[in-house]
């Protein structure tokens, strides 16, 4: 059962992408498979040519089909989140997110743009049909320091929050594990299994 982490800041050096690389390592740790997708590092011109069929593009695509649980990382832009997560967002199927976990995460400048999770990123991941859409986390720049030796400095409180969405995925995607077994569910199939717990 794999989680695949989305960085969607188009920073080389990003705070939101340190921030995956500190929940990926927490889910590692809880022995969980993980897999990262930069969207930085996607061919430019076929993502805003919206060509889904691209080199790199289909790849990144079938790399969100087969997830089971997805992290999706953004900074926030123009209060919203970014540009590049959005044109990738627009390429997924219809119904690219059904039946998948969903744990998005942010990074802003300040908390006057805290609900950008919940009012512009949380409708877009419905329409692609997520439904397991768990609490968000959203964390100023000032709660995450890029220590140039240290790596990332978080302080307690952020700590504290991070914990609590880590434990929140693992324990849905245990849930769903333990369903799919007694079930009698095939490995790999379960965003279809939960696609249709969901949908009844
Ligand atoms: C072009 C641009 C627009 C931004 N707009 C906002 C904004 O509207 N609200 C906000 O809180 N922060 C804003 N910020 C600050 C970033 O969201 C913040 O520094 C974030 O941590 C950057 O994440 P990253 O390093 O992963 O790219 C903006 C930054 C940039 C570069």
């Amino acid at each position: 059962m794999t989680t695949l982490f989305v960085s969607g800041s188009p920073s080389a050096r990003s705070r939101s992408s340190g921030l995956v690389a500190h929940l990926r390592a927490r889910l590692v740790h809880a022995g969980l498979p993980t897999e990262h997708l930069a969207l930085r590092e996607l061919p430019a011109q076929p993502l805003l040519h919206g060509d889904a069929t691209a080199p790199g593009i289909a790849e990144a695509l079938d790399r969100v089909a087969r997830a089971d649980a997805v992290v999706i990382a953004t900074p926030v832009y123009k209060a919203s989140y970014s540009g590049l997560l959005k044109v990738f967002l627009d390429l997924l199927p219809q119904y690219g997110l059904e039946g998948k976990i969903l744990l998005p995460v942010a990074t802003g400048g300040s908390l006057a743009h805290a609900l950008v999770l919940d009012y512009a990123l949380r409708p877009v991941l419905a329409a692609a049909g997520a439904t397991h859409v768990l609490p968000g986390v959203f964390v100023t720049d000032g709660q995450l320091q890029m220590d140039p030796v240290q790596g990332l400095c978080i302080d307690a409180d952020l700590q504290r929050r991070l914990d609590d969405a880590v434990g929140s995925l693992v324990r849905t995607v245990a849930r769903l594990r333990i369903a799919a077994t007694l079930a009698d569910v095939e490995p790999g199939s379960l965003g279809e299994f939960s696609r249709r717990c969901c949908s009844g």
